[in-house]
């Protein structure tokens, strides 16, 4: 095989209770990554499509992971690496995760497929280390594995894939400015107190529950973010206009889909998913901030070939 084109999904990440270590992918809306075998060593971006990223090789994230992985593997094989970019950098529904799980991937693939899926996660995550050095895994364990998935930042990146019930959907908004990880990530306390501690945990193992249950009823009494929301709501564009009109309806949650701005809420239905989308969507556009808006299941596929 020498080239490939990969599909690799956006992702949304925390999912209100499981801070930095829960995450499902989103259908349909992704990077579309080709990568051909090149006669000059290295790892180069030939081509980007739709978002600006960086291009230079110490600086993409894409390129960063391959050369992880093809280090790993001590081969000398050149790539050249065309990106589609769909996911605007900075949108809190894992941009940069997308592109470097796309890359690893793709260029496994092309080498016949000498790591299994879980291995290449480590290598996906040098590139989102360009992003931020403090980056857990959510994002890049949600487009790898696809589905809604919690993962452990210390152990290993060990990826455990938890069951959706069929009904769950997500509605996502994504206004079209740019905040960085890092810079979200700053306003965050150093330490939190044992009882908030000890309520997110609650929370955390009801949603698990619930989730294992199908029991919607018990998912909206207990997803809750008692950790990060808060000192991040100020910044997200209209973040409370529309948590206000979401717990209106009767959401199972409503919160920022990782470091944001995107904003995500999570209902049981079509027909309610898609309500909650227009008229926030109507709420945007009379804001005049530009936007994207989803309607996702959570149990979508990850990285693919396409
Ligand atoms: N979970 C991260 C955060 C985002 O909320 O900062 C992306 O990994």
């Amino acid at each position: 095989m020498n080239n490939i084109k990969v599909f690799s999904p956006a992702s949304v990440s925390n999912v209100c209770c499981g801070f930095d270590v829960l995450g499902f992918s989103i259908e349909g809306i992704g990077d579309d990554i080709f990568i051909q075998k090149s006669n000059t060593k290295g790892i180069k971006i030939r081509r980007v499509t739709g978002y600006e990223i960086p291009i230079d090789e110490k600086k993409n994230t894409a390129c960063v992971s391959a050369k992880a992985l093809l280090d790993y593997l001590n081969i000398n094989q050149g790539f050249d690496i065309e990106i589609n970019k769909n996911i605007k950098p900075g949108s809190g529904i894992g941009s940069s995760a997308a592109s470097a799980v796309g890359a690893v991937y793709g260029i496994n693939k092309i080498l016949g497929s000498p790591l299994e899926k879980e291995q290449l996660l480590k290598f996906a995550m040098q590139g989102e280390f360009i992003s931020s050095k403090t980056a857990p895994a959510d994002n890049v364990a949600s487009a790898l594995y696809g589905g809604l998935i919690l993962v452990n930042n210390r152990e290993n990146y060990k990826v455990i894939k938890l069951p959706v019930p069929e009904d769950l959907l997500a509605v996502v908004h994504h206004p079209l400015i740019e905040i960085k990880t890092s810079k979200s990530r700053s306003v965050l306390p150093k330490t939190i107190d044992i009882n908030l501690a000890s309520q997110q945990l609650a929370s955390m193992g009801g949603f698990i529950h619930s989730l294992h249950t199908e029991n919607f009823d018990l998912m909206r009494l207990i997803l809750k973010d008692y950790l990060v929301e808060q000192y991040r709501a100020d910044q997200v564009p209209l973040f409370h206009e529309i948590k206000k009109i979401a717990v209106a309806r009767n959401v199972i949650c409503c919160s920022i889909s990782g470091s944001g701005p995107s904003i995500f809420s999570l209902v049981n239905g079509y027909e309610k998913a898609n309500e909650l989308k227009l008229i926030c969507d109507k709420t945007f556009s009379k804001s005049n901030i530009k936007f994207n808006s989803y309607i996702t299941g959570l149990n979508s596929g990850g990285v693919r070939i396409i």
